[in-house]
């Protein structure tokens, strides 16, 4: 029983700062991206998904960063049958944050 205990201490320990070290990609998108492009990246009648999407797949980390940061919205939409635009993160979300849940965008939710 005390073996169990040290372990579960020890992994949570673990778990805790390892959380500490990588922003989790997938808790900044289910807070801030499943509104739109929903919780398993299928897309919504206001977003395009994300899971299978071969533009998020090919385009490089740094372009989607930047398309992030600045949104698409008017002449720059690509998706003119979807209603609402992308909207700025600028300001609204860290970098760390915005490299994590790009990560996530083409790693986890892709499976
Ligand atoms: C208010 C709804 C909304 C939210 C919230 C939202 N998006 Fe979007 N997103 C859109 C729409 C709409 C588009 C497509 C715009 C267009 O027509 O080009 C889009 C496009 C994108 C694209 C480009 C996809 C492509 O195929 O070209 C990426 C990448 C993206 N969003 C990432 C994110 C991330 C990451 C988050 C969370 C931090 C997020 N979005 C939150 C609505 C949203």
């Amino acid at each position: 029983m005390k073996k169990v205990l040290t372990l579960a201490s020890a992994v949570l320990v673990l778990s805790i700062f390892a959380g500490k070290a990588h922003a989790d990609g997938k808790a900044v998108y289910m807070a801030n991206c499943l509104a739109c492009h929903g919780d398993k990246g299928q897309g919504t009648l206001v977003g395009p998904a994300q899971k299978g999407n071969k533009f998020i797949l090919e385009t490089k980390e740094a372009d989607l960063k930047k398309i992030i940061l600045e949104g698409r919205a008017g002449k720059a939409k690509k998706y003119p049958k979807i209603p609402g635009d992308m909207l700025p993160w600028k300001g609204k979300i860290n970098d760390k944050d915005l490299d994590a849940v790009i990560k996530f965008l083409k790693t986890d939710l892709q499976k």
